[in-house]
């Protein structure tokens, strides 16, 4: 009957193969009572895993894996935090798998009607844990040689954008408005209007082969309002870390000849040129070093790398 009632409200997964049913699920927001007790970890929105069940003629072939997979899935393109279960204590198989599968547990309960305690279980479904996302900020460095000859579609730049769309913003104006060029003629006429890393007074920037494959112009709109806060450097860290995370590489460039830039791609003056992105596959390696003696300023080595000093977290965390 329970399941009867989980078909009827759509709730009900399966997994089926020439024409039999192997496992099922079902998959909602609904918490068994019991679970008001348990200690739960993540907050927002969660989905609940009931009654997975697989053919034991078909057990320990991956198929209950594959279901969970598709359950994390399918609740975190709902929008949902967490996953929370539970199993039978006695089941070690089944504590087993969930916990291999990164479920941790938050305590036990017991059910109307079942006898022994059964163990709850939760996942957050954060796109990925702490040390992946600062291995992309570590990862997202100002780099200014670039693969030239490998493209950045504006299909990707549309999707970069996509991302700093939503981003925070002061007063939730949203003044911001970005002009995509990838590639010839646009790059060649934004290329001339750029300067590239103050510090290293003997290079005069990418050479041709190595100018970025495409460039994102962040401007803000004047009519929306005359003040964009930090709203244009949050959207080119939210461009930078996207990138980045696409293998591609950026810099930000505010140093830019605004008055030529305007005039080449025809900007209306209703529009604040904010910074220019420059976006491509990266041609050099960045390493970051400490600051030594107070000396911020990058540097190339004979090797071609560059060499970015970051203060230590001893200096920049503040007590007055
Ligand atoms: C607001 C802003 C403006 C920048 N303008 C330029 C620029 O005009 N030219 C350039 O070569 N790099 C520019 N950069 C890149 C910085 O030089 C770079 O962030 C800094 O050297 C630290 O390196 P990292 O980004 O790898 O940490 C800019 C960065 C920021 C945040």
């Amino acid at each position: 009957d329970t399941v009867r009632e989980d078909i009827g409200r759509g709730a009900l997964w399966i997994h089926r193969h020439g024409g039999r049913v192997l496992a099922a699920m079902t998959i909602d927001d609904i918490q068994p009572e019991p679970y008001d007790a348990v200690e739960w970890r993540y907050g927002g929105l969660y989905v609940c895993v009931h009654r997975l069940a697989v053919d034991p003629a078909e057990q320990r072939k991956g198929i209950a894996g594959k279901m969970m997979a598709y359950a994390e899935e399918e609740a975190f393109r709902k929008g949902r935090k967490s996953v929370r279960l539970d199993t039978y204590g006695m089941n070690t198989a089944a504590v087993r798998f969930y916990e291999g599968l990164g479920y941790r547990r938050r305590g036990t309960i017991r059910l109307p009607k079942k006898d022994g305690e059964y163990i709850c279980f939760e996942k957050s479904l954060a796109p990925f844990p702490p040390e992946r996302f600062r291995a992309l900020v570590t990862g997202s460095r100002s780099v200014r040689r670039f693969r030239e000859d490998a493209a950045v579609s504006r299909e990707r730049l549309e999707e970069l954008v996509g991302m700093a769309r939503l981003a925070p913003s002061g007063g939730n104006k949203q003044p911001l408005k970005f002009m995509l060029s990838s590639g010839h003629p646009r790059n060649g006429m934004i290329f001339p209007h750029l300067r590239w890393a103050g510090y290293m007074k003997d290079w005069d920037g990418p050479a041709e082969g190595e100018r970025p494959a495409a460039y994102i112009v962040i401007l803000g709109d004047r009519e929306i309002t005359e003040a964009f806060g930090t709203d244009h450097g949050i959207a080119a860290q939210t461009l930078m870390l996207g990138a980045a995370s696409m293998g591609l590489a950026g810099c930000i460039i505010g140093s830019v000849d605004r008055g030529g830039l305007r005039v080449v791609l025809g900007i209306p003056v209703r529009y604040e040129i904010l910074y220019v992105i420059a976006i491509g596959f990266p041609a050099e390696d960045v390493v970051i070093e400490d600051v030594r003696d107070g000396e911020i300023r990058y540097w190339r080595s004979e090797d071609g790398v560059h060499h970015v000093p970051k203060r230590s977290l001893g200096e920049i965390i503040f007590e007055p």
